[in-house]
């Protein structure tokens, strides 16, 4: 891509400003001045007035979600995920399936609207595994129950099947297939226990990071965009 021509798309200029901005000299590929509007760029690093800009494209984000931020846009107890990302990736971001403010772990955001469809529609059935801890031990009848469906609270169709995996009698794996608002909380809810700690691993084949720390994030591989 000319370099012009990333210059307009990663930040909204027009392209006689962008050309300005180059005649100034007040951008830089790989640190050095570029004046040149058709420099090709290809993955070198491009910086306006020192600010590094983020390549025009779709983005997917993936991010260790801490408690007490929220997934949605801003509301006034919390703060907004988003805040955890530098500034200069913010743009056109959204949540690609949310999480309750107390919930943590794995968080998806990307600009790319599809792929966001893609992920959260029933149709295409991608497994989200949780870690669920509980009030009270599991009760003996609940694998079965999942795998066989439960009504929630106000909605006329149970639950597609879900899979229960018992660690200790309070902490299990639930892998379900939907996202219904606090679909997890109103499952244990409708079998009379309830969701103390609730920690997202894995969407699809996509699973969280050891190594990221509440708070961090990584770019998706390419692999990961393409399994979705
Ligand atoms: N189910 C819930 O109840 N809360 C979440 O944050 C995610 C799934």
């Amino acid at each position: 891509m000319r370099l012009d021509r990333f210059l307009c798309e990663s930040t909204g200029l027009t392209r006689s400003v962008a050309k300005k901005a180059l005649h100034r000299g007040d951008v830089t590929v790989d640190g050095l001045v570029v004046k040149k509007s058709d420099q090709q760029i290809n993955g070198q690093e491009v910086r306006l007035e020192g600010r590094l800009l983020v390549a025009p494209g779709p983005r997917y984000l993936l991010l260790h979600k801490p408690a007490g931020y929220i997934s949605s846009t801003q509301d006034e107890d919390h703060p907004c995920v988003l805040q955890l990302l530098p500034p200069e990736l913010r743009r056109g971001l959204q949540c690609a399936g949310r999480l309750d403010v107390d919930t943590t772990g794995l968080l998806l955001l990307t600009d790319d609207g599809q792929w966001s469809h893609r992920l959260r529609s029933p149709k295409k059935a991608c497994n989200k595994v949780y870690q669920v801890d509980l009030s009270d031990p599991l009760a003996s009848d609940v694998t079965q129950r999942f795998a066989e469906g439960v009504e929630l609270h106000g909605e006329d169709k149970a639950t597609l099947p879900a899979t229960l995996e018992v660690l200790t009698p309070t902490r299990v794996l639930l892998t379900i297939q939907e996202g219904k608002y606090h679909q997890v909380k109103r499952m244990f809810a409708a079998v009379g226990n309830h969701v103390m700690g609730l920690h997202r691993l894995q969407i699809g084949d996509i699973v969280l990071d050891d190594s990221l720390a509440p708070g961090e994030w990584r770019h998706l591989t390419a692999e990961e965009i393409a399994s979705i």
